[in-house]
C-alpha cells in the first residue's frame, strides 16, 4: 500500500524507511532541518550565558527578585495614596466656604449646633475639647468612619476625599470661636 504518486520519491523513502511500525504508520529517518538544527544549538548557548548572568554572577534580578521589586513598587505606590500629601489643614477661603457649605448640606449642623456648639446629640466642635482627637488626622478618621454607635454616621461612603479634607478644615477653623449656648467641653484637651 503506498500513496506517494511519484515513484522517485518513493525509492528515496525507502531508504530512510525505519522498522518501527506502529499500526501501519512508519517513521522516515529524516535528517534534522539546518536552521531547526541551528536554533537548538543557540539556545544551548543561551543557557550557558542565562545560568551565568543570572546564577553565578547575579547581574540579573531574576524572577523572585523581579517579583519581589514588583511588589515593592506597587507596595510604594500604594502607600503614597494611602497617606497622601495634603494631611495639612485647608486654610483658603474657598476651601472654607466649601466645608461651611458641607456642614449645613450633610446637617452637621443638626447635631452640632449651626456655629458648631454642639447641642444636646453632637459634641461641641469650637472648644479645645475632643473626645476622639483634636489632630487633623483624628478629625478626618471621625468624619470618615463616624460614631455609629453614638449616631454620628460615617461620611466616607458621601464625600469625596477632598470634601472631607474641606469640612474637618472648616470644623478646625471653628476651633476659639466661643459661639454663644456653647456645650460643655467633653473629652481630653488637645495639646
Ligand atoms: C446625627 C447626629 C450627627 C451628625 C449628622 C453629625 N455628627 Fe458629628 N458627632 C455626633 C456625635 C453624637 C458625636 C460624639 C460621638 C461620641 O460621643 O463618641 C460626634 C462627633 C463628631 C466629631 C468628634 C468630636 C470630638 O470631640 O472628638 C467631629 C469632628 C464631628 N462629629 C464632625 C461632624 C461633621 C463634620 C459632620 C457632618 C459631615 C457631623 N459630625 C455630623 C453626631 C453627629
Amino acid at each position: 500500500m503506498n500513496n506517494t504518486e511519484n515513484p522517485k520519491e518513493d525509492k528515496e523513502e525507502k531508504g530512510l524507511l525505519l522498522d518501527h511500525d506502529f499500526d501501519g504508520i512508519q517513521e522516515l529517518d529524516n535528517a534534522i532541518p539546518r536552521w531547526f538544527m541551528y536554533l537548538f544549538v543557540i539556545t544551548i548557548f543561551i543557557c550557558v550565558f542565562y545560568v551565568f548572568h543570572y546564577h553565578f554572577f547575579k547581574q540579573g534580578p531574576n524572577q523572585d527578585e523581579e517579583y519581589a521589586m514588583e511588589m515593592a513598587a506597587a507596595a510604594a505606590a500604594d502607600s503614597s495614596r494611602a497617606n497622601p500629601v495634603e494631611m495639612i489643614v485647608l486654610n483658603d477661603p474657598a476651601s472654607l466656604e466649601a466645608g461651611k457649605k458641607l456642614f449645613q448640606d450633610k446637617l452637621c449642623y443638626s447635631c452640632h449646633g449651626n456655629s458648631g456648639e454642639g447641642n444636646v446629640i453632637g459634641p461641641n466642635l469650637t472648644d479645645v475639647y475632643w473626645i476622639h482627637g483634636g489632630k487633623f488626622e483624628d478629625i478626618l478618621k471621625l468624619i470618615t468612619s463616624g460614631v455609629p454607635q453614638k449616631g454620628m454616621a460615617p461620611f466616607g461612603d458621601q464625600l469625596s476625599e477632598k470634601a472631607i479634607h474641606q469640612v474637618a478644615s472648616f470644623v478646625l477653623s471653628l476651633q476659639g470661636s466661643n459661639p454663644p449656648n456653647a456645650r460643655d467641653p467633653q473629652g481630653e484637651k488637645a495639646e
